[in-house]
C-alpha cells in the first residue's frame, strides 16, 4: 500500500495528528515529513504492524503501548502494559537529580531507583553518568522484564533486583530516587490511564502517601551518611510529605521543586551536603 492510503485509513477513525505520530514512528520518519513520502510503497509487514496498532488505538489503548516505544530524556524506551508510561514530570525529576548528582557527589556513587517500572529513571541517569553504579528494583517481576530489555537496548549495565520496597536490598547508596505509586483511590484519574496502566504502579493507600512513609521510615538503613533522596510527588502532597520527612529524618535539608506547569512535583532531601542553589 502507498503511504497516502495508510494515512487515509487511519484518518477514518483517529485524529490526523495521532495517525501521523503512529505512522512516523512505525516507518521511522519524522511525522512532519510524511507528506514528502505520500507516494512511497510501504512493505507488507509494516502495513500489518500499522493496522494492528490502529486496532489497538481504536480500542482505547495509549499510543505508546500500541507503538511499543517512547522517548524519555532523548533515549528510546520500550513500554507495554506491564509498566507505567513514563511522564514528562519524571523527566524533570531526572533533570534535577542529575544536576545534584554532578554538583554534590564525586566518585563511588551508588544509586537505587526504587519502583523502577520501565527503568526510565535509573537507566537515563546511568546514561548521563556512566561511572555510577545503578540498581533498579521493583516488586513487579513483569516490570523488571521490561526494565532489563531497556537496559540492554540502551547499552547500560545495571543491577536489577525484585523486591517489595527494601526487602531484598542489601546495600547502601548515595542516592535513592523514587517515583512511587501515589494516586489515592479518591483521586480523579483519566479513563485511558485507569483502563490501561498497571494499578500496582498507580495507587497507594493513606491518601497516596503510603510508599513515601514506608521509604522514609527505613531509608537511612540503606543510605550512606552523605545522601540524597529524590521523590516525584503528587501535586497536592508536598505538605504531608514534608511532615513525614520531619517525622522520620533529622538534620536534613529539603528542597521542593515545581514542574513546568507550576505544580509541586519534586522533593529532594539532602544529608551532610551544603546546598548552594
Ligand atoms: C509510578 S510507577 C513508576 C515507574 C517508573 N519509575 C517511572 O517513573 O515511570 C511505580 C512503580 O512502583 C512499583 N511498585 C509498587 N509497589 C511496590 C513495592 N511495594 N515495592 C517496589 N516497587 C513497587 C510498581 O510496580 C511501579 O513500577
Amino acid at each position: 500500500m502507498k503511504l497516502e492510503e495508510l494515512l487515509c485509513l487511519g484518518n477514518q477513525t483517529l485524529h490526523k495528528d495521532q495517525v501521523k505520530l503512529l505512522l512516523g514512528s512505525i516507518l521511522n520518519i519524522n511525522p512532519l515529513e510524511l507528506n514528502l513520502h505520500l507516494n512511497d510503497y510501504i512493505e507488507a509487514d509494516l502495513v500489518n504492524k500499522y493496522k494492528d496498532c490502529l486496532k489497538a488505538l481504536n480500542k482505547g489503548e495509549p499510543l505508546q503501548y500500541a507503538i511499543g516505544k517512547m522517548n524519555f530524556y532523548g533515549f528510546d524506551f520500550y513500554v507495554d502494559k506491564r509498566v507505567l508510561i513514563p511522564r514528562f514530570e519524571t523527566e524533570e525529576l531526572v533533570y534535577n537529580t542529575n544536576i545534584y548528582l554532578q554538583k554534590y557527589f564525586q566518585s563511588g556513587i551508588k544509586l537505587l531507583d526504587l519502583g523502577c517500572g520501565s527503568g526510565c529513571i535509573g537507566i537515563t541517569l546511568k546514561k548521563l553518568n556512566p561511572n555510577i553504579k545503578v540498581t533498579l528494583s521493583d516488586i513487579s517481576k513483569e516490570a523488571l522484564e521490561v526494565a532489563l530489555k531497556n537496559a540492554k537496548s540502551n547499552q547500560t549495565e545495571v543491577e536489577i533486583i525484585e523486591s517489595d520496597l527494601f526487602k531484598n536490598i542489601n546495600d547502601k547508596f548515595s542516592v535513592i530516587i523514587s517515583n512511587p505509586p501515589y494516586v489515592s483511590k479518591t483521586d480523579e484519574i483519566d479513563e485511558i490511564v485507569l483502563q490501561n496502566e498497571p494499578h500496582l504502579a498507580l495507587f497507594s493507600k493513606n491518601n497516596g502517601l503510603f510508599y513515601y512513609e514506608e521509604i522514609l521510615k527505613v531509608a537511612t538503613n540503606y543510605l550512606n551518611s552523605k545522601f540524597l533522596i529524590a521523590f516525584e510527588i503528587g501535586s497536592s502532597q508536598k505538605d504531608a510529605i514534608l511532615q513525614l520527612i520531619s517525622k522520620y529524618l533529622s538534620d536534613v535539608s529539603v528542597i521542593t521543586k515545581q514542574d513546568m506547569s507550576g505544580r509541586d512535583r519534586m522533593v529532594f532531601i539532602f544529608k551532610n551536603i551544603i546546598i548552594n542553589e
